[in-house]
């Protein structure tokens, strides 16, 4: 079985972004061994603390997003990072040709009941026009990101990453320690019978999610004519494994609960980098009309609806929002 490493040299990675690339999988192994040892080590729970978006950090958001940062920062390729768990951006070494964006622990509320969680990141060539320190470092749309990846920490680790190339996965060995390549080329199935929405919120939806949903849930006898099946982690990665994994379709639409935030998840950590490894796997990733990978982001830590997935499926939802 092939690692990490000859698999990346194949794609025609160079050293210096392999070496990057294991930086932050570093990070995320001794985040995986931690999440595996639950309460013995100390990680469940809420600090009081929250960060920029609102949201009461876990001690293990802090401690995720403490680890990363260390290490990228200790990286010399690395010339700025952006996490969901800093305000700013961080500046890491002068001129050096990369910057990184990351989540360093997503699906937080299931920190505490032992369910799927994980770490999303993404990296994208430093500008050279803007300050070290500016957003305008990430003011760039995700269709330039160099490599999309997020380990999932579930019953086994696994990671999920593209460089340009396949959408490809690989599964943490835990008797030596390195990422092994377990399946080659990603896949997503065109058509489904999965949907993943949060319901409870359906009564803060828009008239075209309420249409397309309740359209999903008459089954045969409705206009899409197939009976589906709902899913929901609670947790991106978790769901968007699912779909990467048998098909389906993943949405976090717009909704009024919060007039300040119509959309829930982030662009730079979240949608961007899920959209292109979709994408890579032969799906499709939307913001309603647009796709995800074209937005040019205002802001370091922007909202953005999301729907994507099985090709077909995410097709079908979008025809609502004409
Ligand atoms: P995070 O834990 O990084 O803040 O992200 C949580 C996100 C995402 O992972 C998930 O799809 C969604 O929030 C879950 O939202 P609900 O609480 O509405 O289920
Ligand atoms: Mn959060
Ligand atoms: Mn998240
Ligand atoms: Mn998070």
């Amino acid at each position: 079985m092939k690692r990490l490493i000859p698999t990346l040299k194949g794609d025609g990675v160079s050293i210096e972004f392999i070496m990057l690339i294991r930086t932050v999988l570093a990070a995320t192994k001794e985040i995986a061994f931690r999440v595996s040892q639950g309460e013995l080590s100390g990680i469940l729970g809420s600090t009081l603390d929250e960060n920029i978006q609102g949201e009461t950090q876990k001690k293990l958001d802090v401690l995720s997003n403490q680890l990363i940062k260390d290490m990228l920062l200790a990286d010399d390729q690395v010339r700025a990072i952006a996490s969901e768990e800093e305000d700013n951006v961080v500046v890491g070494t002068q001129g050096a040709p990369y910057i990184v964006a990351f989540d360093p622990l997503d699906g937080s509320s299931n920190i505490d009941i032992n369910g799927q969680i994980g770490t999303i990141f993404t990296i994208y060539p430093a500008r050279d026009d803007v300050p070290a320190d500016s957003p305008l470092q990430f003011q760039q749309p995700g269709k330039n990101q160099l490599c999309a990846g997020y380990v999932l920490y579930g019953p086994a680790t696994m990671l999920v990453m593209t460089t340009g190339g396949p959408t490809r996965c690989y599964t943490l060995d835990l008797t030596h320690g390195g990422f092994l390549l377990t399946q080659e080329e990603l896949s997503v199935p065109t058509d489904t019978k999965e949907f993943a929405i949060n319901m409870a919120n359906s009564r803060f939806w828009a008239d075209e999610t309420t249409q397309y949903v309740n359209d999903l849930i008459q089954g045969e006898e409705g206009p899409l004519g197939k009976r589906y099946n709902m899913r929901w982690n609670a947790a991106m990665v978790g769901d968007i494994h699912r779909v990467l994994t048998r098909g389906g379709i993943f949405m976090y639409p717009n909704d009024n609960r919060d007039p300040k935030k119509p959309a829930k998840l982030r662009l730079l950590y979240e949608a961007n980098p899920m959209a292109m490894l979709i994408e890579n796997a032969g799906g499709k990733a939307y913001a309603n009309k647009q796709r995800i990978l074209d937005i040019m982001p205002d802001e370091l830590h922007q909202r953005v609806p999301v729907q994507m997935g099985s090709a077909n499926e995410v097709e079908t939802c979008i025809s609502y929002y004409d």
